[in-house]
């Protein structure tokens, strides 16, 4: 008997203790044993992220400052992509949201304004544009979740009637997940009876896209180019011609918004050049001098931030998927299980979690294009419970844009 249908058996004769045990050895039985393995050498042998490498600012075009011959060269081609049915969007939502603290999958989160969640915004922002480029046909939206958020996920959808949007034209797919390994080399068991696991970053997207068939379903439905953006910026053009006209009348398989950084120590990757290829340089990983070096105008020579807003085209997402990407290490304290089955809290980082990060797939490519934008136009996240990058300041500066007139 296949686990599931045991587990589901279980159920239905009451026994949801061991019906758990059962959901954990399927859990198991998918963990990549040897990934794993590997991963966790790298991470105790203490092998250095990658360091080094020729580091050189990158070019970038400012979109304030395209021609209006440019700007309509690019927005009629975006236009035309849309109303062809041959753009996606694609939205980033398997994290854990851990820093807000929301009990329920980051998107349903309410930040108090009309739209009543970050999936609602989303939705109501594709609809809208459809209404400006017309065509007629909605914008096939993806939606990546993890296998923590999926069932709540499709739930919240369900019950919001899509958000005015056919059922046919959302599709979801979860993101890979990795286990929690101790420094000891064991795979964390949070309960006597589960592991711990983790999504694998929102680099696993491209993984994922192609396991799941997101990559052959986009190719079905003619799809050229997708945008990848995440679900925590409340500014976010998941729909954007300018953008979309921008990568594609340059050849660019990928390109990418930025902005520039507040301050020398904004919590953003910046973008560069490393040993001639697009890079990004996260904010953890850069040294004071590059964070503060300015030109002779005193403007940031790595000012250029990157927000999480990229486009991507099929060739391209059909590329990384083949071939995923490398995966990062991080050290963190979670409670585990020991040997006699006791829970510990451990005072101290204890583990080690592993995730990659989507723009270790710019380097794939000699020349990606980069758009810089405002700010206040296409940048609100909502990452902290209060304070700086907050419901709070994202309602603020999306009431702002609205005000404007900038949601379209
Ligand atoms: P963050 O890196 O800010 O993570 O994700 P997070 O999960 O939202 O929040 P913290 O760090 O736990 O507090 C940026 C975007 O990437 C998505 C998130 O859903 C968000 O839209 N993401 C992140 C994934 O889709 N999968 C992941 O594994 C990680």
């Amino acid at each position: 008997m296949e686990l599931k249908e045991l587990s589901r058996k279980l159920k239905e004769y009451g026994q949801n203790e061991l019906a758990e045990i059962i959901d954990t050895a399927g859990t198991i039985s998918g963990i990549d044993l040897e990934l794993v393995s590997k991963l966790y050498c790298m991470a105790s042998e203490g092998v250095p992220e990658e360091t080094g490498g020729d580091i050189a600012p990158i070019p970038v075009t400012v979109a304030a400052d395209l021609s209006a011959e440019e700007r309509d060269k690019y927005f009629r081609k975006g236009e035309e992509l849309i109303r062809n049915g041959e753009f996606a969007a694609v939205t980033m939502a398997g994290g854990q949201g851990t820093r807000l603290g929301h009990n329920g999958p980051k998107g349903t989160f309410d930040i108090g304004v009309r739209e009543h969640s970050l999936f609602e915004i989303q939705a109501n922002r594709l609809l809208r544009r459809l209404s400006i480029s017309g065509g007629g046909r909605q914008i096939p939206w993806y939606i990546m979740t993890s296998e923590e958020n999926d069932h709540a996920t499709r739930a919240f959808f369900e019950a919001n009637g899509y958000f005015g949007y056919l059922p046919e034209n959302v599709r979801f797919f979860t993101q890979f997940m990795l286990p929690m390994v101790g420094f000891d080399g064991k795979i964390i068991r949070n309960t006597p009876v589960s592991v711990k696991m983790g999504a694998d970053g929102h680099g696993g997207i491209f993984r994922a896209m192609k396991a799941k068939g997101i990559v052959s379903d986009m190719k079905a439905r003619g799809i050229k180019y997708a945008f990848v953006g995440g679900i925590d910026n409340v500014l976010v053009k998941l729909c954007d011609p300018l953008f979309i006209g921008f990568a594609y009348v340059n050849g660019f398989k990928c390109a990418g918004k930025s902005l520039i950084k507040r301050d020398p120590y904004e919590k953003a990757g910046v973008f560069c050049l490393k040993d001639s290829r697009p890079y990004v340089v996260e904010y953890t990983e850069i040294s004071d001098e590059m964070a503060k070096a300015v030109d002779e105008n005193g403007e940031f020579i790595y000012g250029d931030a990157h927000i999480l807003c990229n486009i991507f085209s099929i060739d391209a997402f059909e590329e990384a998927g083949d071939e995923g990407l490398p995966y990062h290490v991080a050290v963190k304290k979670t409670d585990f299980v020991d040997g006699s089955g006791a829970v510990v809290h451990p005072d101290k980082p204890n583990a080690y979690k592993f995730e990659a990060f989507i723009f270790d797939a710019f380097r794939r490519y000699e020349k990606m294009g980069i758009l810089r934008v405002k700010r206040e136009d296409e940048f609100a996240p909502v990452k902290n419970r209060e304070g700086e990058d907050s419901p709070a300041t994202a309602k603020a500066l999306y009431e702002d844009a609205e005000a404007r007139g900038m949601l379209d």
